[in-house]
């Protein structure tokens, strides 16, 4: 039975094919679904960030969003979601198969769960981050967030971390996956700390990858505007617009500390 595959993890979270996923998406992941986005369709110009998370997800949403936001103007007043939807949650109300190229997608799938069409179309960014921090940001995530089951201690959230126990399943794993086969893909690695380091030369290296010639000034804006202070003081990419029953804004918030360790 296909609902065999779904094992529990605690109350909040769900396990499947090696993905863990909050509970409450119980209904828009289900082993189906996974079946069917084997074969979804890639168009060439796809663009696809992936992550494990709290690795800087919401950061390169961003700056893609910005870098496209000539072609989509509309983008402006639109959230992370809206302009870069979850590929594995297609049922939160996106037909992708009529959206406009380029299409922007995000995902915290392993390797081995995407689309089999991704090997050879489209284009991966693919964001890595220290675990350490990893752990560190979960833990305060998991306080933010009450759909997940939060720790009280560090040694807690390292345990879930090492046996992969949390959302996005085991880090591990998903590095490895997506290192071992990366010559499969179109994919660009990039990591969190050289993000910190030199924002403006990461935003560079994506525009080189996705072929955008764009401006210096284009440039410089996009940097500023993704600036953590400037992010911070931004309610959309505090996910400010989810509901009091996902999120507790007392207990923190998304853009938290924003630094290297
Ligand atoms: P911290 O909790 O360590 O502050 P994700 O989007 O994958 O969930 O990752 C969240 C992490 O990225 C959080 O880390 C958040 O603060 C950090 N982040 C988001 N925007 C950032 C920015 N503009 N500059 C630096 N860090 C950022």
């Amino acid at each position: 039975m296909a609902e065999q595959e779904i094992q529990k993890i605690g109350d909040k979270l769900l396990s499947m094919r090696g993905f863990v996923f909050p509970v409450m998406n119980k209904d828009i992941l289900t082993p189906q679904d996974m079946d069917s986005l084997q074969t979804f369709q890639i168009r060439d110009d796809d663009v696809y960030v992936v992550t494990f998370p709290k690795s800087g997800t919401v950061w390169t949403q961003r700056i893609i969003a910005l870098l496209h936001e000539d072609e989509f103007p509309e983008s402006v007043n639109q959230t992370s979601i809206d302009i870069m939807p979850w590929l594995e949650f297609p049922s939160y109300g996106t037909d992708h198969t009529t959206r406009r190229s380029p299409r922007l997608f995000t995902s915290h799938l392993p390797e081995h769960l995407v689309p089999r069409g991704l090997q050879g179309k489209g284009k991966i960014i693919y964001v890595t981050r220290n675990p350490k921090d990893i752990m560190v940001s979960y833990f305060h995530f998991s306080h933010y967030m009450k759909i997940l089951e939060r720790s009280e201690t560090y040694n807690e959230v390292m345990e879930k971390f090492l046996s992969g126990r949390m959302v996005g399943g085991c880090w591990f794993d998903h590095i490895k996956g997506w290192y071992t086969n990366k010559d499969k893909y179109n994919i660009l690695f990039l990591s969190y700390e050289e993000m910190i380091r030199d924002l403006r030369g990461a935003v560079v290296k994506i525009c080189e990858f996705l072929g955008k010639n764009v401006s210096d000034e284009l440039i410089d804006s996009v940097v500023e505007k993704t600036s953590f202070n400037n992010m911070k003081k931004d309610p959309k990419a505090n996910y400010e617009f989810l509901p009091d029953d996902v999120i507790d804004s007392g207990k923190g918030a998304f853009l938290r500390k924003g630094t290297q360790e």
